[in-house]
């Protein structure tokens, strides 16, 4: 199966997905792109041998789909199976998840339903959690809404910052982005829940 995935940033989870399609995973990255021409994770996709793509979202300006059609030109022409968004910071519109839905995953830094949107960590201490999370979930055009294909559990531990929640929980999305794609690609939709 081809697999596309869309970051922002370094590409940290893109990385440790790219890294797991190995041997026999039904997987293959086919395309790395972003909306930020200078995102590292395009470097670190390019040194993997994967082809890439940058759309930069700053001259479209607030037109969404003049910036989502071109970014749909470099996607449609690698033909993917599955998109992935990592990491990836824009708001996408119903026509363009619609035309990947069912076939379009994302990792959220939080245990949805709690915490869509931004600042998750902060959120959640600030509400006093003992645990916090991520979500690796189908995208549909509701924000960070979709069913949930697998989720990661860790601890809120006395003095955490956003900055050191952020950390553990970044450590749990790279085994947990990994794995809940190889389900899909197999076919298996019940939640995967890692603690
Ligand atoms: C991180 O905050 C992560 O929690 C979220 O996207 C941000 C960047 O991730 N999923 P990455 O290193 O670019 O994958």
């Amino acid at each position: 199966k081809r697999i596309a995935i869309l970051v922002s940033g370094g590409g940290s989870n893109m990385v440790k997905l790219v890294d797991s399609m190995t041997g026999d995973h039904p997987g293959r990255p086919v395309l790395v792109a972003s909306n930020d021409p200078h995102a590292s994770g395009l470097t670190r996709a390019a040194e993997r041998g994967v082809p890439v793509a940058a759309v930069d979202h700053k001259p479209f300006r607030g037109d969404r789909a003049a910036f989502e059609s071109e970014l749909r030109r470099h996607i449609d022409a690698a033909e993917p199976d599955v998109l992935c968004l990592a990491g990836f910071m824009r708001i996408l519109t119903p026509s363009f998840i619609a035309a990947y839905e069912g076939r379009m995953l994302n990792i959220h830094p939080s245990l949805l339903p709690k915490y869509r949107g931004l600042h998750t960590h902060a959120r959640a201490l600030e509400a006093g959690d003992t645990e916090a999370g991520c979500t690796v979930h189908e995208v549909t055009a509701e924000l960070d809404e979709g069913p949930i294909l697998g989720q990661a559990h860790v601890p809120v531990e006395p003095g955490d910052t956003p900055d050191t929640l952020a950390a553990r929980v970044l450590g749990m999305e790279h085994k947990l982005y990994p794995a809940v794609l190889r389900r899909f690609l197999e076919g298996r939709r019940t939640p995967l829940i890692l603690t």
